[in-house]
Protein backbone atom coordinates (compact mmCIF):
# COMPACT_ATOMS: atom_id res chain seq x y z
CA UNK A 1 0.00 0.00 0.00
CA UNK A 2 1.66 3.32 -1.03
CA UNK A 3 0.29 6.74 0.88
CA UNK A 4 0.64 10.09 0.31
CA UNK A 5 0.02 12.76 2.80
CA UNK A 6 -0.57 15.71 1.00
CA UNK A 7 0.24 19.09 3.09
CA UNK A 8 0.67 22.58 2.40
CA UNK A 9 -0.64 25.38 4.81
CA UNK A 10 0.82 25.94 8.19
CA UNK A 11 -2.49 24.80 10.07
CA UNK A 12 -1.98 21.33 7.72
CA UNK A 13 1.17 20.65 9.82
CA UNK A 14 0.29 19.96 12.96
CA UNK A 15 -2.25 17.31 11.04
CA UNK A 16 -0.08 15.07 9.32
CA UNK A 17 2.53 14.85 12.34
CA UNK A 18 0.99 12.36 13.93
CA UNK A 19 0.03 10.35 11.48
CA UNK A 20 3.91 10.23 10.26
CA UNK A 21 4.70 9.59 13.79
CA UNK A 22 2.70 6.48 13.99
CA UNK A 23 3.20 5.33 10.57
CA UNK A 24 7.03 5.67 11.86
CA UNK A 25 6.06 3.89 15.45
CA UNK A 26 4.45 0.83 13.34
CA UNK A 27 7.57 0.56 10.83
CA UNK A 28 9.84 0.39 13.51
CA UNK A 29 7.78 -2.58 15.51
CA UNK A 30 8.15 -4.09 11.88
CA UNK A 31 4.09 -4.42 11.84
CA UNK A 32 4.00 -1.81 8.73
CA UNK A 33 6.80 -3.40 6.26
CA UNK A 34 3.40 -3.70 3.20
CA UNK A 35 2.63 0.07 3.86
CA UNK A 36 5.06 3.21 2.35
CA UNK A 37 4.63 6.63 2.48
CA UNK A 38 5.02 9.68 0.65
CA UNK A 39 5.19 13.29 2.25
CA UNK A 40 3.77 15.99 -0.13
CA UNK A 41 4.24 19.57 0.68
CA UNK A 42 2.30 21.87 -2.02
CA UNK A 43 4.51 25.12 -0.91
CA UNK A 44 1.14 27.27 -0.45
CA UNK A 45 3.18 28.18 2.83
CA UNK A 46 6.53 28.50 1.79
CA UNK A 47 8.22 31.46 4.70
CA UNK A 48 10.48 29.98 6.84
CA UNK A 49 8.30 30.46 9.76
CA UNK A 50 5.17 29.65 8.30
CA UNK A 51 6.68 26.10 7.13
CA UNK A 52 10.27 24.92 7.42
CA UNK A 53 10.02 25.45 11.24
CA UNK A 54 7.13 23.43 11.71
CA UNK A 55 9.06 20.14 10.10
CA UNK A 56 11.45 21.07 12.63
CA UNK A 57 9.58 21.95 15.68
CA UNK A 58 7.52 18.76 15.07
CA UNK A 59 10.08 16.24 14.63
CA UNK A 60 8.81 15.19 11.39
CA UNK A 61 10.98 14.68 7.98
CA UNK A 62 11.66 17.12 5.12
CA UNK A 63 9.03 16.21 2.61
CA UNK A 64 10.04 13.91 -0.05
CA UNK A 65 7.84 16.23 -2.86
CA UNK A 66 7.60 20.11 -2.14
CA UNK A 67 5.38 21.57 -5.50
CA UNK A 68 6.48 24.88 -4.57
CA UNK A 69 3.11 26.61 -6.34
CA UNK A 70 3.52 29.74 -3.22
CA UNK A 71 0.76 32.28 -2.85
CA UNK A 72 -1.22 33.12 -6.39
CA UNK A 73 -5.33 33.99 -6.48
CA UNK A 74 -7.44 31.34 -5.57
CA UNK A 75 -8.27 29.50 -8.70
CA UNK A 76 -4.41 30.21 -9.79
CA UNK A 77 -3.12 28.61 -6.47
CA UNK A 78 -5.41 25.80 -6.59
CA UNK A 79 -4.77 25.04 -9.93
CA UNK A 80 -1.16 25.27 -10.07
CA UNK A 81 -1.68 22.63 -7.15
CA UNK A 82 -3.54 20.70 -9.09
CA UNK A 83 -1.25 20.76 -12.22
CA UNK A 84 2.03 19.61 -9.91
CA UNK A 85 -0.29 17.09 -7.67
CA UNK A 86 -1.44 15.72 -10.77
CA UNK A 87 1.95 15.12 -11.94
CA UNK A 88 2.93 13.13 -8.42
CA UNK A 89 0.29 10.85 -8.91
CA UNK A 90 1.37 9.93 -12.37
CA UNK A 91 4.24 9.47 -11.01
CA UNK A 92 4.09 7.65 -7.57
CA UNK A 93 0.51 5.82 -7.98
CA UNK A 94 -0.86 5.73 -4.22
CA UNK A 95 -3.24 3.50 -3.46
CA UNK A 96 -4.51 6.53 -1.04
CA UNK A 97 -4.29 10.13 -1.12
CA UNK A 98 -4.64 11.50 2.60
CA UNK A 99 -5.70 15.37 2.81
CA UNK A 100 -6.39 17.42 5.86
CA UNK A 101 -8.18 20.60 6.79
CA UNK A 102 -9.41 23.04 4.82
CA UNK A 103 -6.68 25.16 3.13
CA UNK A 104 -6.39 25.53 -1.03
CA UNK A 105 -3.91 22.27 -0.68
CA UNK A 106 -6.49 19.99 0.54
CA UNK A 107 -9.24 20.45 -1.74
CA UNK A 108 -6.94 21.07 -4.72
CA UNK A 109 -5.17 17.29 -4.06
CA UNK A 110 -8.36 15.76 -3.39
CA UNK A 111 -9.85 16.86 -7.21
CA UNK A 112 -7.00 15.34 -8.94
CA UNK A 113 -6.53 11.97 -6.92
CA UNK A 114 -10.63 11.74 -7.21
CA UNK A 115 -10.69 11.93 -10.90
CA UNK A 116 -7.33 9.66 -11.02
CA UNK A 117 -9.83 7.15 -9.33
CA UNK A 118 -7.08 6.67 -6.23
CA UNK A 119 -8.85 6.65 -2.84
CA UNK A 120 -8.59 9.54 -0.79
CA UNK A 121 -9.52 10.42 3.05
CA UNK A 122 -10.15 13.52 4.08
CA UNK A 123 -8.76 14.06 7.98
CA UNK A 124 -11.19 16.67 10.15
CA UNK A 125 -14.39 16.30 7.87
CA UNK A 126 -17.98 17.88 8.43
CA UNK A 127 -16.92 20.99 9.80
CA UNK A 128 -19.10 23.78 8.72
CA UNK A 129 -19.37 27.39 9.37
CA UNK A 130 -22.72 27.88 6.94
CA UNK A 131 -21.11 30.76 5.87
CA UNK A 132 -19.52 30.87 1.82
CA UNK A 133 -18.14 34.06 2.15
CA UNK A 134 -15.12 31.85 3.73
CA UNK A 135 -12.86 30.43 1.52
CA UNK A 136 -12.42 27.70 3.44
CA UNK A 137 -16.49 26.32 3.50
CA UNK A 138 -16.04 25.73 -0.22
CA UNK A 139 -13.02 23.59 0.31
CA UNK A 140 -14.39 21.95 3.07
CA UNK A 141 -17.72 21.51 1.44
CA UNK A 142 -16.18 19.93 -2.52
CA UNK A 143 -13.37 17.74 -0.31
CA UNK A 144 -16.32 16.28 1.91
CA UNK A 145 -18.38 15.83 -1.28
CA UNK A 146 -15.60 13.37 -2.76
CA UNK A 147 -13.82 11.90 -0.11
CA UNK A 148 -13.79 8.05 0.10
CA UNK A 149 -12.89 8.19 3.84
CA UNK A 150 -14.34 11.43 5.88
CA UNK A 151 -12.32 11.27 9.51
CA UNK A 152 -14.27 13.68 11.88
CA UNK A 153 -13.53 15.24 15.33
CA UNK A 154 -17.00 15.46 16.60
CA UNK A 155 -20.51 14.13 16.74
CA UNK A 156 -21.97 17.71 14.71
CA UNK A 157 -19.23 16.90 11.83
CA UNK A 158 -21.15 13.08 11.95
CA UNK A 159 -24.78 15.30 11.45
CA UNK A 160 -23.57 17.62 9.19
CA UNK A 161 -22.21 14.98 7.06
CA UNK A 162 -25.47 13.07 7.20
CA UNK A 163 -27.30 16.23 6.76
CA UNK A 164 -25.45 16.48 3.09
CA UNK A 165 -26.44 12.95 2.40
CA UNK A 166 -22.95 11.18 3.07
CA UNK A 167 -23.24 7.39 3.45
CA UNK A 168 -22.34 6.73 7.34
CA UNK A 169 -20.30 3.58 5.87
CA UNK A 170 -17.70 6.70 4.99
CA UNK A 171 -18.13 8.30 8.01
CA UNK A 172 -15.24 7.62 10.69
CA UNK A 173 -15.63 9.71 14.26
CA UNK A 174 -12.07 9.00 15.44
CA UNK A 175 -11.67 12.42 17.26
CA UNK A 176 -9.33 15.52 16.99
CA UNK A 177 -6.17 14.95 15.54
CA UNK A 178 -4.44 17.96 16.30
CA UNK A 179 -4.81 16.93 19.78
CA UNK A 180 -2.69 14.45 19.43
CA UNK A 181 0.38 17.19 18.59
CA UNK A 182 -0.62 19.07 21.10
CA UNK A 183 -0.36 16.13 24.21
CA UNK A 184 2.31 14.92 22.67
CA UNK A 185 4.33 18.67 23.13
CA UNK A 186 2.82 19.86 26.30
CA UNK A 187 5.57 19.20 28.73
CA UNK A 188 7.76 20.19 26.05
CA UNK A 189 5.84 23.74 25.72
CA UNK A 190 5.88 24.39 29.05
CA UNK A 191 9.48 23.66 30.12
CA UNK A 192 10.08 26.06 26.94
CA UNK A 193 9.98 29.59 29.03
CA UNK A 194 8.84 31.54 25.73
CA UNK A 195 6.37 33.93 28.18
CA UNK A 196 9.01 34.23 30.43
CA UNK A 197 11.04 35.77 28.03
CA UNK A 198 9.10 38.27 26.80
CA UNK A 199 8.94 39.55 30.78
CA UNK A 200 5.56 38.60 30.87
CA UNK A 201 3.81 36.98 34.21
CA UNK A 202 1.77 33.45 34.15
CA UNK A 203 -1.91 33.52 33.05
CA UNK A 204 -0.94 38.19 32.73
CA UNK A 205 -0.64 38.38 29.10
CA UNK A 206 -3.31 38.23 26.12
CA UNK A 207 -2.09 36.68 23.04
CA UNK A 208 -4.09 37.93 19.78
CA UNK A 209 -3.46 35.49 16.41
CA UNK A 210 -5.39 37.42 13.22
CA UNK A 211 -5.39 36.40 9.48
CA UNK A 212 -8.58 36.10 8.29
CA UNK A 213 -9.26 38.23 4.89
CA UNK A 214 -12.90 38.97 6.22
CA UNK A 215 -10.96 40.74 9.64
CA UNK A 216 -7.10 41.92 7.79
CA UNK A 217 -8.17 42.23 4.28
CA UNK A 218 -10.38 45.82 4.72
CA UNK A 219 -8.79 48.58 6.60
CA UNK A 220 -11.91 49.35 8.47
CA UNK A 221 -11.96 45.70 10.21
CA UNK A 222 -8.64 46.14 10.60
CA UNK A 223 -8.56 49.42 12.63
CA UNK A 224 -11.55 48.79 14.48
CA UNK A 225 -10.28 45.60 15.89
CA UNK A 226 -6.33 47.74 16.50
CA UNK A 227 -7.93 50.07 18.17
CA UNK A 228 -10.06 47.28 20.40
CA UNK A 229 -6.46 45.82 20.84
CA UNK A 230 -5.31 48.63 22.09
CA UNK A 231 -7.83 49.04 24.83
CA UNK A 232 -7.26 45.93 26.05
CA UNK A 233 -3.64 46.59 26.08
CA UNK A 234 -4.13 49.26 28.78
CA UNK A 235 -5.20 46.38 31.11
CA UNK A 236 -3.06 44.02 30.32
CA UNK A 237 0.01 43.33 27.77
CA UNK A 238 -0.51 41.36 24.20
CA UNK A 239 1.64 39.55 22.28
CA UNK A 240 0.84 39.38 18.37
CA UNK A 241 2.72 36.99 16.11
CA UNK A 242 1.53 38.26 12.94
CA UNK A 243 0.74 35.78 10.08
CA UNK A 244 2.55 37.03 6.66
CA UNK A 245 -1.38 38.01 5.26
CA UNK A 246 -1.91 40.51 8.28
CA UNK A 247 1.45 41.96 8.65
CA UNK A 248 0.97 43.18 4.66
CA UNK A 249 -2.43 44.69 5.32
CA UNK A 250 -1.30 46.18 8.65
CA UNK A 251 1.19 48.44 6.01
CA UNK A 252 -0.92 48.82 3.46
CA UNK A 253 -3.42 50.07 5.73
CA UNK A 254 -0.67 52.01 7.27
CA UNK A 255 -1.19 50.75 10.73
CA UNK A 256 1.57 51.47 13.03
CA UNK A 257 1.80 49.94 16.42
CA UNK A 258 2.28 52.77 19.36
CA UNK A 259 1.25 50.81 22.36
CA UNK A 260 3.90 49.83 24.20
CA UNK A 261 2.23 47.06 25.30
CA UNK A 262 1.90 45.70 22.19
CA UNK A 263 4.23 42.97 21.36
CA UNK A 264 4.64 42.57 17.47
CA UNK A 265 6.34 39.29 16.58
CA UNK A 266 7.10 37.18 13.96
CA UNK A 267 5.24 34.25 13.37
CA UNK A 268 6.19 31.41 15.98
CA UNK A 269 7.22 28.12 15.80
CA UNK A 270 4.40 25.09 17.44
CA UNK A 271 6.06 24.99 21.16
CA UNK A 272 6.15 28.43 21.69
CA UNK A 273 2.95 29.24 20.19
CA UNK A 274 1.85 26.41 22.38
CA UNK A 275 3.79 27.79 25.76
CA UNK A 276 1.80 31.32 24.87
CA UNK A 277 -1.95 29.56 24.72
CA UNK A 278 -1.01 27.91 27.87
CA UNK A 279 0.17 30.55 29.80
CA UNK A 280 -2.21 33.34 28.91
CA UNK A 281 -4.71 35.05 30.38
CA UNK A 282 -7.01 34.75 26.89
CA UNK A 283 -6.73 34.52 23.67
CA UNK A 284 -8.13 36.45 21.21
CA UNK A 285 -8.11 34.76 17.40
CA UNK A 286 -9.84 34.34 14.30
CA UNK A 287 -7.79 30.47 13.91
CA UNK A 288 -9.97 27.85 13.49
CA UNK A 289 -7.61 25.19 15.29
CA UNK A 290 -7.01 28.12 18.18
CA UNK A 291 -10.34 27.71 19.32
CA UNK A 292 -10.01 23.87 19.95
CA UNK A 293 -6.62 24.16 21.42
CA UNK A 294 -7.34 26.60 24.30
CA UNK A 295 -10.17 24.35 24.75
CA UNK A 296 -8.42 21.82 25.79
CA UNK A 297 -6.02 24.05 27.32
CA UNK A 298 -8.89 25.18 29.36
CA UNK A 299 -7.82 28.97 28.27
CA UNK A 300 -10.54 31.45 27.58
CA UNK A 301 -10.67 32.26 24.38
CA UNK A 302 -12.36 35.14 22.47
CA UNK A 303 -12.83 34.44 18.67
CA UNK A 304 -13.05 37.24 16.43
CA UNK A 305 -15.39 36.46 13.88
CA UNK A 306 -19.48 35.99 13.34
CA UNK A 307 -19.53 32.39 13.08
CA UNK A 308 -17.50 29.34 13.51
CA UNK A 309 -17.61 25.45 12.33
CA UNK A 310 -16.20 24.36 15.85
CA UNK A 311 -19.13 25.15 17.99
CA UNK A 312 -18.15 21.95 19.93
CA UNK A 313 -15.45 24.92 21.74
CA UNK A 314 -18.44 27.36 22.43
CA UNK A 315 -21.21 24.90 24.16
CA UNK A 316 -18.36 22.22 25.51
CA UNK A 317 -15.25 24.18 25.91
CA UNK A 318 -13.68 28.47 26.83
CA UNK A 319 -14.93 29.56 23.59
CA UNK A 320 -16.97 32.46 22.84
CA UNK A 321 -17.85 34.03 19.57
CA UNK A 322 -17.53 38.14 19.98
CA UNK A 323 -17.15 39.02 16.41
CA UNK A 324 -15.58 42.74 15.97
CA UNK A 325 -17.79 43.95 18.75
CA UNK A 326 -16.16 46.41 20.16
CA UNK A 327 -18.77 45.81 23.31
CA UNK A 328 -19.07 42.37 23.53
CA UNK A 329 -15.12 41.88 23.14
CA UNK A 330 -14.83 44.49 26.03
CA UNK A 331 -17.36 42.84 28.17
CA UNK A 332 -16.55 39.28 27.82
CA UNK A 333 -12.28 40.55 28.52
CA UNK A 334 -13.60 41.82 31.50
CA UNK A 335 -15.45 38.79 32.89
CA UNK A 336 -12.48 36.44 32.18
CA UNK A 337 -10.39 39.43 34.11
CA UNK A 338 -12.41 39.38 37.08
CA UNK A 339 -12.96 35.46 37.28
CA UNK A 340 -16.79 35.65 36.09
CA UNK A 341 -16.10 34.10 32.47
CA UNK A 342 -17.80 31.05 31.69
CA UNK A 343 -16.05 27.90 34.17
CA UNK A 344 -17.54 25.02 32.70
CA UNK A 345 -15.09 23.48 30.27
CA UNK A 346 -15.49 19.55 28.92
CA UNK A 347 -12.73 18.29 26.73
CA UNK A 348 -14.70 17.09 23.73
CA UNK A 349 -14.87 13.14 23.19
CA UNK A 350 -12.24 11.40 22.02
CA UNK A 351 -10.03 14.87 21.37
CA UNK A 352 -7.58 12.19 23.72
CA UNK A 353 -4.40 12.43 21.98
CA UNK A 354 -5.06 8.97 19.97
CA UNK A 355 -6.68 9.98 16.83
CA UNK A 356 -3.77 9.27 14.51
CA UNK A 357 -3.81 5.45 15.76
CA UNK A 358 -7.96 4.93 14.91
CA UNK A 359 -6.47 6.23 11.78
CA UNK A 360 -4.20 4.56 10.50
CA UNK A 361 -5.61 1.89 11.45
CA UNK A 362 -8.42 2.33 9.49
CA UNK A 363 -6.27 3.26 6.40
CA UNK A 364 -4.34 -0.08 6.84
CA UNK A 365 -7.34 -1.92 6.64
CA UNK A 366 -8.16 -0.83 3.34
CA UNK A 367 -8.87 -3.48 1.14
CA UNK A 368 -6.86 -2.53 -2.33
CA UNK A 369 -8.72 -4.97 -5.04
C1 LIG B 1 -4.39 29.97 4.49
C2 LIG B 1 -5.71 29.20 4.50
C3 LIG B 1 -6.42 29.41 5.83
C4 LIG B 1 -5.52 29.10 6.98
C5 LIG B 1 -4.26 29.93 6.86
C6 LIG B 1 -3.30 29.69 7.99
C7 LIG B 1 -6.79 28.93 2.32
C8 LIG B 1 -7.93 29.37 1.49
N1 LIG B 1 -6.60 29.64 3.45
O1 LIG B 1 -4.69 31.34 4.52
O2 LIG B 1 -7.54 28.57 5.89
O3 LIG B 1 -6.19 29.38 8.19
O4 LIG B 1 -3.63 29.60 5.62
O5 LIG B 1 -2.17 30.46 7.84
O6 LIG B 1 -6.11 27.99 1.96
N2 LIG B 1 2.26 34.52 2.60
C9 LIG B 1 3.60 34.69 2.83
N3 LIG B 1 4.33 33.60 3.17
C10 LIG B 1 3.80 32.37 3.29
C11 LIG B 1 2.44 32.20 3.03
C12 LIG B 1 1.67 33.29 2.70
O7 LIG B 1 4.12 35.79 2.75
O8 LIG B 1 4.54 31.40 3.61
C13 LIG B 1 1.42 35.72 2.28
C14 LIG B 1 1.30 35.98 0.83
O9 LIG B 1 1.30 37.35 0.65
C15 LIG B 1 -0.08 35.43 0.50
C16 LIG B 1 -0.85 35.64 1.78
O10 LIG B 1 0.13 35.53 2.81
O11 LIG B 1 -0.65 36.05 -0.59
C17 LIG B 1 -1.93 34.67 2.00
O12 LIG B 1 -1.49 33.32 1.92
P1 LIG B 1 -2.48 32.14 1.47
O13 LIG B 1 -1.83 30.84 1.58
O14 LIG B 1 -3.11 32.51 0.19
O15 LIG B 1 -3.64 32.23 2.53
P2 LIG B 1 -3.61 32.43 4.10
O16 LIG B 1 -4.18 33.76 4.40
O17 LIG B 1 -2.29 32.08 4.69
Amino acid sequence: MKIILAAGARPNFMKIAPLIWELEKRKKEGNLNHVQYKIVHTGQHYDVEMSEVFFKDLIIPVPDINLEVGSASHAVQTANIMIEFEKVCFQEKPDIVVVVGDVNSTIACTLVASKLGIRTAHVEAGLRSFDKTMPEETNRLLTDALCDYLFTTCEDANINLSKEGIPESKIYFVGNIMIDCLENFRLQAKKRGTSNNYGFKEKNFALLTLHRPSNVDEEESLKKIYGIIEKISREIPVIFPVHPRTRECLKSHGITNDADSIILEKPLGYVEHLNLMMNAKLVLTDSGGVQEETTVLKVPCLTLRENTERPITINLGTNTLVGIDEQKIIENFKKIIDGTYKKQTKIPPLWDGKTAPRIIDTIIGIRLS
